[in-house]
């Protein structure tokens, strides 16, 4: 009996065009790493083994992995000589297998029916499969060479003659191997090319030598939109976010101009929501049917409950909670904050560390006072309760169920329910003092004047 099929996730190329720190495989594309999209749709392809193939020393990129896909398997391609040895790396996760599906973590846009795809060509009978798309710029992809509706070989770029060059018929970079003659095929690669490296492309040749059938599947370019630098990683955004927002969209949710608002990869937003202009959603979110989320809002790590409305010009950040029939308005920020059924935080206003009660008003301008240089502090303020403007909550602070603090406080006690708090200097009137102020300043001037 033999293994279920496995993926190998090849993910050792640091991208020396992104001229980063970061590994290329670790930049994100909404809001998640390119690698662990791909190991997501590896997932959704109903495929329960992967094996990610990782440069020396990053410790950074295996995390991820083993992260968004528990269980897998890391290895390490100690030097860098091209796919078809990195594959290899993997090995001891290769024999026995099924299948191999090899996918490159550069490649985040694949979706999971393509690999199901290529999986289904095998069954077909296939040794070999590769995913391939038509271009009118194939430049730096590999050129597939069908003869007789077989894949007879892949010829890279680099190595192309010139009537190859032409072919715009090219390799997506997904490979599906027959287990049985997987390692076989994988064995026989050499390095004998113009970059001195082994390719995995040459399996198919190797293959179809050997009169096993290799076969090519269209996918559309730009599903293996490759990643080598900052603009290919704008473009995949860019596809994305195109995904994300026609997804909403087809939930049910209103998006004013869908090409302003980003989402995340796990965005979760509910019918009849409306998304104003500019908007941002970070990771995290999840947005209930009914709630407005006004123009140029940023949210992430928040929920929006039924009926809410954020905005315009709001900050939710992680923890932010928001329960139904909230407001919360224009130049607000809320961290780490329950806000209870239809409470209102209008205008100019941090919230954070903190519980809102049910219909409590928050006036304008009003602070809490979080932080201590040192620590954070917890602020409670109770159902009911309203809250002048202008107001410090000095936390940790209570602030009782239906009490007043008169605006302008600066609140370091707890407040009874149902009490008024005044923490301000008192009013003093004076009688004419400013008629009298303003002849004596007036004497003065002329006084000055005349010298
Ligand atoms: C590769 C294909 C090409 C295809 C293109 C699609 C080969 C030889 N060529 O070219 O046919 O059209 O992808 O985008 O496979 N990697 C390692 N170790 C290595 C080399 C690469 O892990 O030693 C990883 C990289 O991190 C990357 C992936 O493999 O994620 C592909 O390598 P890359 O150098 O980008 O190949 P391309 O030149 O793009
Ligand atoms: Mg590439």
């Amino acid at each position: 009996m033999s293994r279920p099929t496995l993926a190998v996730i090849l993910a050792a190329g640091e991208g020396t065009r992104m001229k980063s720190s970061l590994s290329k495989v670790l930049h994100a594309v909404a809001g998640r790493p390119m690698l662990a999209h791909v190991l997501a749709s590896v997932r959704a392809a109903g495929i329960g083994d992967a094996a990610v193939v990782v440069g020396p020393g990053r410790e950074d990129v295996a995390e991820v992995a083993r992260k968004s896909f528990p269980g897998c398997s890391v290895f390490t391609q100690a030097e860098r000589k091209g796919t078809g040895h990195a594959v290899l790396a993997a090995r001891e996760a290769l024999e026995g297998r099924k299948d191999v599906i090899v996918l490159y973590a550069d490649t985040p846009l694949v979706q999971s029916r393509s690999i199901q795809a290529l999986k289904a060509a095998l069954e077909e009978g296939a040794h070999v499969a590769v995913l391939g798309f038509h271009t009118a710029n194939p430049t730096g992809y590999g050129r597939l060479v069908i003869e007789d509706g077989a894949l007879a070989r892949i010829v890279e770029e680099k190595d192309a003659t010139a009537d190859q060059k032409v072919i715009g018929f090219c390799n997506g970079g997904l490979m599906a191997l027959r287990g049985e003659t997987s390692l076989s095929l994988l064995d026989a690669i050499g390095n004998a090319n113009a970059k001195g490296e082994y390719y995995l492309t040459d399996a198919a040749e190797i293959a179809h030598g050997r009169g096993l059938k290799a076969v090519a599947r269209p996918i559309a370019e730009e599903e293996v939109q490759g990643v080598n630098d900052r603009a290919q990683l704008a473009a995949a955004e860019a596809v994305m976010q195109t995904r994300l927002r026609t997804a909403a969209m087809k939930e049910g949710v209103t998006l004013v101009a869908p090409d302003t608002v980003f989402f995340s990869y796990d965005t979760v937003i509910g019918n009849d929501v409306v998304v104003e202009p500019n908007c941002w959603f970070g990771p995290g979110v999840i947005i209930e049917s009914g709630a407005v989320i006004h123009a140029f809002s940023h949210l992430e790590g928040a929920r929006v409950a039924s009926g809410a409305s954020v905005g315009p010009f709001a900050r939710l950040r992680p923890g932010a909670d928001l329960g139904r029939d909230v407001k919360v308005g224009n130049f607000v920020e809320i961290k780490a904050a329950q806000v209870e059924e239809g409470a209102k935080i209008s205008h100019l206003s941090y919230i954070g560390d903190a519980r809102v009660g049910a219909e409590a008003n928050i006036g304008a301008g009003t602070i809490t006072c979080n932080y201590d240089g040192y620590l954070k502090h917890r602020t409670d303020i109770g159902a009911g309760a309203f809250i002048g403007s202008n107001s410090a909550l000095v936390a940790p602070v209570k602030v009782g169920d239906n009490a007043n603090v008169g605006a302008g406080s600066v609140i370091t006690r707890d407040v009874a329910g149902d009490a008024l708090a005044v923490a301000r200097g008192r009013q003093i009137e004076i009688a004419g003092w400013a008629k009298n102020y303003r002849a004596a300043k007036k004497a003065e001037k002329a006084a000055k004047a005349k010298r």
